[in-house]
């Protein structure tokens, strides 16, 4: 058993009470490699600012859980040394489906999980979550819990269409739970193509497609049945078209790649949402970088030309989330 207060990393449940009540969010990026874990601390302490790294099953299969345990208490270490004197870093495991891996999660050193019963039918979701809080919160261990099912991937579950939570449901899934945060869908999804074409208009001067708006009513009424509770958005990329528009050039195919606007996350944020989850924004900036360095100097072998440049975009890409989107920057001095 490893005590994630012994590797320097906090979990949520002071982080999203001063979000909530200074109206900003904290960023959850995933991490599957070195590169991504130094862009987000470099980023996060350069700016001051809370982060959430996140750890999928995926991630655990392809990097190994062991070494992402290391490396995020090294990234504790990592953050001091780039001058950030008191990090705010919590290591959550992203999507969890059964109680066994939150378990293990637990036991060796993440300061958050996710329990994603979201799939099950209500009554299994909850007794699912809740007998991941009675063990979690044992070890001071934050739960973040799932109602209503987001469009296209959820982890392993392909969900076509996305069920927006149930107002009415929250306050008994709440109570009962004990859950410390609430993943809700109000028409985020998972990805790089967050909504078909059809469901899009398209921007006469540029041809882009232009996103139907997120259910802020939907949103709206969660708050209201449970104020100041932490709201989680999943599926919360923008999916940036300069960066599809490198891929495209170089050699990628990614038509009709289409995400989350950056002003309807702002907004977001503001609200009880009090953490904003980014994954394929950074696999965006990662690929774009290299496919550049590949298409432009096709004699390159060695993996740092390529992976420093994108460490570099990605860098700048979780910068401009913390500060411009997310308004996280300065409240982890
Ligand atoms: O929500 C899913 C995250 O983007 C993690 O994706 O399961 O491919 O690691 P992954
Ligand atoms: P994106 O695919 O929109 O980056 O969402 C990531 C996510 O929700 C991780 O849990
Ligand atoms: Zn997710």
């Amino acid at each position: 058993m490893v005590s994630y207060k012994e590797l320097g990393l906090v979990n949520t449940r002071e982080m999203f009470a001063k979000a909530i009540n200074g109206g900003y969010a904290i960023p959850a990026f995933n991490f599957n490699n070195m590169e991504q874990l130094q862009a987000i601390i470099k980023a996060s302490a350069e700016t001051k600012s809370p982060v959430i790294l996140q750890v999928s099953k995926g991630a655990r299969n392809y990097a190994n859980q062991t070494l992402l345990r290391y490396m995020a208490q090294g990234a504790v270490e990592y953050a001091k040394e780039l001058g950030w004197e008191h990090p705010q870093i919590c290591l959550h495991l992203d999507h969890g489906d059964t109680f066994e891996l939150c378990k293990s999660c637990v036991d060796f050193g993440f300061s958050s999980v996710m329990i994603d019963g979201s799939s099950l039918p209500y009554e299994e979701n909850i007794a699912l979550t809740k007998k991941v809080v009675e063990y979690a919160h044992q070890y001071d261990v934050t739960v973040e819990a799932e109602l209503g099912v987001l469009a296209g991937v959820e982890d392993d579950v392909q969900a076509e269409e996305s069920h927006y939570t149930k107002p009415e449901e929250v306050i008994d899934f709440a109570t009962r739970t004990g859950c410390d945060s609430l993943a809700i869908s109000i028409g985020t999804s998972h990805g790089a193509y967050k909504f078909k074409p059809e469901q899009c208009t398209r921007d006469p001067k540029t041809g882009k497609l232009v996103p139907p708006p997120l259910a802020f009513d939907v949103l709206d009424a969660i708050m209201e049945k449970l104020p100041g509770f932490p709201i989680v958005l999943h599926g919360s990329s923008s999916v940036p078209q300069e960066y599809v528009d490198i891929i495209n050039t170089y050699g990628g195919k990614m038509p009709d790649a289409v995400g989350i606007p950056e002003e309807q996350l702002r907004k977001a944020a503001k609200s009880a949402v009090c953490k904003i989850n980014i994954d394929s924004d950074s696999r965006l900036a990662f690929t774009a970088a290299v496919r550049k360095v590949f298409a432009e100097k096709p004699g390159e072998f060695d993996p740092r030309k390529y992976c420093g440049p994108a460490r570099d975009e990605m860098t700048k890409l979780y910068k401009h989330k913390i500060i411009e989107v997310l308004g996280s920057n300065g409240k982890a001095e």
